[in-house]
């Protein structure tokens, strides 16, 4: 099979189509035939030799969501038959014709998605979903009636946690790079979105406040966010793209946990075992795939391309200047 592979750390030209060995299913995974493979920028991290893939993962071949066909079922697998439309999420291997999933990390898509896009459509939500369900409900345990923040609000991402934060009755404030991404997220729901590049988010909600707020960022927005807190509040952090550490004048001042009771927190999706995302599978299909059954989801695709033009993508991703995900497309079979 043809096979979109990281021929070596660099820059977006290094992602290179080659010929591969077929992967075959055994246990209790399935075989997907790969209609459509979500851009995440943790591929742009590992594509740079930053962010290496766990033991077992596929190597060399990024993509950590696809949807498309089950083509054949592991002797344990009972779930799913060949034929059946699915997304799936993946420790790897996704930007491929074919892909090796865990049935228990597959999801149906949805019956609400129009056939002519609704692999694009599905290929866009899982590595969003899940990480957006574990973080910020799960161990930001958002509650309806509070106020979340989540930065980079254009983002992949961004675009699922206003929504899922919305349909699960909070209010919802968020920043971005443009005021056209901060359109883009008050057309979702956010009820504040604030170009940080005019307006300091601090001084805008100090009043307010926030329950939960969900960073990306880290560096000099880790004080900031601190201080944003309201008692009993959560900062979950899924990455630092600024920096893990704070730099400049500006201190951190942890007496703040202590007066406000917060809970300082944190996961990394990939690298969590079988049980765990299959736990997680469950939960989001009972919790989060009503929600888009009943259309108050709406997924939100900044572009697509060819597989073959992997490298735009990704180009096109570390350009920050899309808003929502970037996805791949199977030309090749
Ligand atoms: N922990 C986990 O399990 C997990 C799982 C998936 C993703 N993530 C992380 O979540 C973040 C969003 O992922 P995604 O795939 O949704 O990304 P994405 O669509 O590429 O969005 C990232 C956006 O973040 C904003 N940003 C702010 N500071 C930035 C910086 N220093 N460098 C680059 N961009 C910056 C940019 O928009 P602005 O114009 O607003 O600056 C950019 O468009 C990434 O950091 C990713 O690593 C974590």
């Amino acid at each position: 099979m043809k096979a979109i592979v990281i021929t070596q750390p660099g820059g977006p030209e290094v992602l290179q189509p080659r010929e591969v060995e077929m992967p075959y299913p055994t246990g209790s995974e399935v075989l997907i035939r790969v209609f459509a493979a979500g851009v995440n920028r943790p591929d742009v991290f590992q594509r740079k030799g930053n962010y290496p893939p766990p033991p077992g993962a596929p190597q060399d071949i990024p993509g950590l969501e696809v949807a498309g066909t089950i083509e054949e079922v592991g002797p344990d697998v009972t779930a799913w038959k060949p034929g059946d439309a699915v997304c799936a999420l993946l420790t790897g291997g996704g930007y491929a014709e074919y892909v090796i999933a865990q049935a228990g990390h597959c999801l149906p898509v949805p019956e609400s998605f129009d056939r002519g896009d609704r692999f694009v459509k599905a290929a866009s939500l899982p590595e969003t979903v899940f990480t957006v369900w574990h973080n910020v409900f799960q161990r930001g345990r958002l509650q309806a009636g509070e106020r979340f923040l989540v930065h980079g609000g254009s983002s992949g991402i961004g675009i699922t946690a206003i929504q899922l934060a919305k349909v699960f009755g909070a209010q919802v404030f968020t920043t971005a790079g443009s005021d056209e991404k901060c359109s883009a997220c008050d057309a979702l729901g956010a009820d504040i979105s604030l170009n940080y590049k005019t307006a300091d988010f601090e001084e805008q909600l100090r009043e307010l406040g926030a329950d939960v707020i969900l960073d990306m960022v880290g560096g000099d927005y880790i004080p900031k966010n601190l201080r944003l807190l309201r008692e009993e509040g959560r900062l979950v952090f899924i990455n630092t793209m600024n920096g893990s550490k704070v730099k400049g004048p500006d201190e951190v001042d942890f007496g703040l946990v202590m007066r406000k009771r917060l809970t300082i927190t944190g996961s990394t999706l990939r690298n969590r075992d079988n049980a765990f995302k299959t736990a997680l599978t469950s939960e989001i299909r009972t919790q989060v795939w009503p929600v888009l059954e009943s259309r108050q989801f709406q997924t939100v695709i900044a572009q697509t391309f060819p597989l073959d033009e992997a490298a735009k993508a990704h180009a096109l991703m570390e350009s920050s200047d899309h808003i929502g995900k970037i996805i791949l497309l199977n030309e090749w079979s």
